[in-house]
């Protein structure tokens, strides 16, 4: 049994290398209005989205990831887009809002044929001063932190598609 939505559901897998091509506007701002629409624990929507659309930005914040974690090279899949989900440091759902919003975003984007990958790297590290600088001069507020970030793209290579999941799925009645 299939439709639209579950076979971008399936195919969806997460892309590492990317095309030097920009998405265009209007299938951005789609792809961000889904996540404003994910579901938010409470329906409290304490969370803000910002997508940084220039690469040389996104590559400035993956050098300041890649110092602070000592991780020589880093640079978070050179993304054409990155899109940063925060949300207000008190809010007690702000990791799941951040993983429901980030789903939307994957679906979203792939169903563009815009492939995308969850990147953990700010996770615990966003408050420190070099990285916090960054994130001020996107805008992010300094109440927010983030958790995982969505790195966009179209997929340099065509994704794997039958890929095996070993997750067990059950039916009791
Ligand atoms: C909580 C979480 C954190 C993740 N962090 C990263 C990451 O930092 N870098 C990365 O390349 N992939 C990351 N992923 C993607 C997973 O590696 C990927 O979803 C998994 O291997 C399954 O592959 P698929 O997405 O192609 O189905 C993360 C996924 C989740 C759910």
């Amino acid at each position: 049994m299939t439709n639209a939505v579950i076979e971008t559901l399936m195919t969806r897998r997460s892309v590492r290398a990317f095309q030097e091509k920009a998405i265009p506007a209007d299938q951005l701002q789609a792809i961000l209005e889904t996540a404003r629409f994910a579901p938010s624990g409470m329906g409290r929507q304490t969370w803000k989205f910002t997508a940084v659309t220039n690469r040389e930005k996104i590559q400035k914040l993956a050098a300041a990831i890649s110092k602070e974690l000592g991780r020589e090279g880093y640079n978070m899949y050179q993304p054409e887009v990155l899109i940063i989900p925060s949300n207000d440091v008190e809010s007690p759902f702000g990791k799941e809002d951040n993983a429901c919003a980030l789903e939307n975003i994957f679906i979203a984007a792939w169903s563009f044929g815009i492939g995308s990958v969850w990147i953990n790297q700010l996770q615990g590290i966003c408050d420190r001063p070099a990285i916090r600088e960054i994130l001020d001069s996107f805008g992010i507020p300094k109440n927010h932190v983030v958790y995982g970030m969505a790195a966009l793209g179209y997929p340099a290579q065509e994704p794997k598609k039958n890929v095996e999941k070993i997750g067990e799925v059950a039916i009791v009645e």
